[in-house]
């Protein structure tokens, strides 16, 4: 008797599998490198990029010398930036899949900075993703990630999680996202509420 399989659906996934970021994030490599190297990423640091992609912003940071772990929900996009890794002779960087709202693989306090460029604010659950972010910075560690109205010019806002677990809030200054949405079919689902979840911090 043939056996029924039922397989559940991440649509967040899905939506990410489904075009070709790579295209689109070939065309901004220079940006990436150019904001990675405003983030005073010394050797030997450990970072975390969420919703990475195939590695703009992670390659970089890799190639300053940090120990870099990259997180995206598309595992296309997580093979792409392996591949990239690889071609360019990279050991200290590693992507994997995973969700940003649920970082459970990763220790509280492991990473020194903990970067997302116009990637963890796609996530379903953005108040999970800033609880996650913080938790898996270190104590005087950074997060650094545009915030504002998704479709205006953003605040890249650096949170510096203080000693005592308290947050301090500096604006890096304005950054914009280019929305990918309409004929290549991708949706923005969560931006507004991180956003806010941030600011009330
Ligand atoms: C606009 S792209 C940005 C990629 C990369 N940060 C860059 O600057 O090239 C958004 C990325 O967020 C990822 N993403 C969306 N939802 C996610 C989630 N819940 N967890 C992790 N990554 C996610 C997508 O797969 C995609 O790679």
């Amino acid at each position: 008797m043939a056996e029924l399989v039922l397989e559940r659906v991440n649509p967040n996934k899905a939506l990410w599998e489904k075009g070709d970021f790579t295209r689109i994030a070939d065309t901004m490599r220079e940006s990436g490198e150019d904001l990675v190297a405003t983030l005073g990423i010394e050797p030997g640091i450990k970072v975390l990029d969420l919703g990475c992609g195939d590695g703009t912003t992670a390659l970089p940071a890799a190639e300053l010398g940090a120990t870099v772990t990259g997180v995206d929900i598309a595992a296309n996009l997580v093979a792409a930036g392996n591949e990239r890794a690889a071609s360019a002779g990279l050991a200290n960087i590693r992507f994997q899949e995973g969700d940003a709202s649920d970082l459970r693989c990763f220790h509280a306090g492991t990473f020194d900075l903990v970067v997302s460029i116009f990637g963890a604010m796609f996530a379903p659950r953005p108040l999970d993703v800033a609880k996650e972010m913080v938790r898996v910075a270190k104590p005087g560690g950074r997060i650094v990630m545009p915030i504002g109205e998704p479709h205006e010019v953003q605040s890249l806002i650096k949170v510096t999680k203080q000693e005592d677990g308290s947050l301090k809030r500096e604006d890096l200054g304005g950054v914009r996202f280019v929305p990918l949405i309409g004929k290549e079919g991708f949706r923005d689902s969560g931006s507004e509420a991180l956003v806010r979840s941030l600011a009330d911090k």
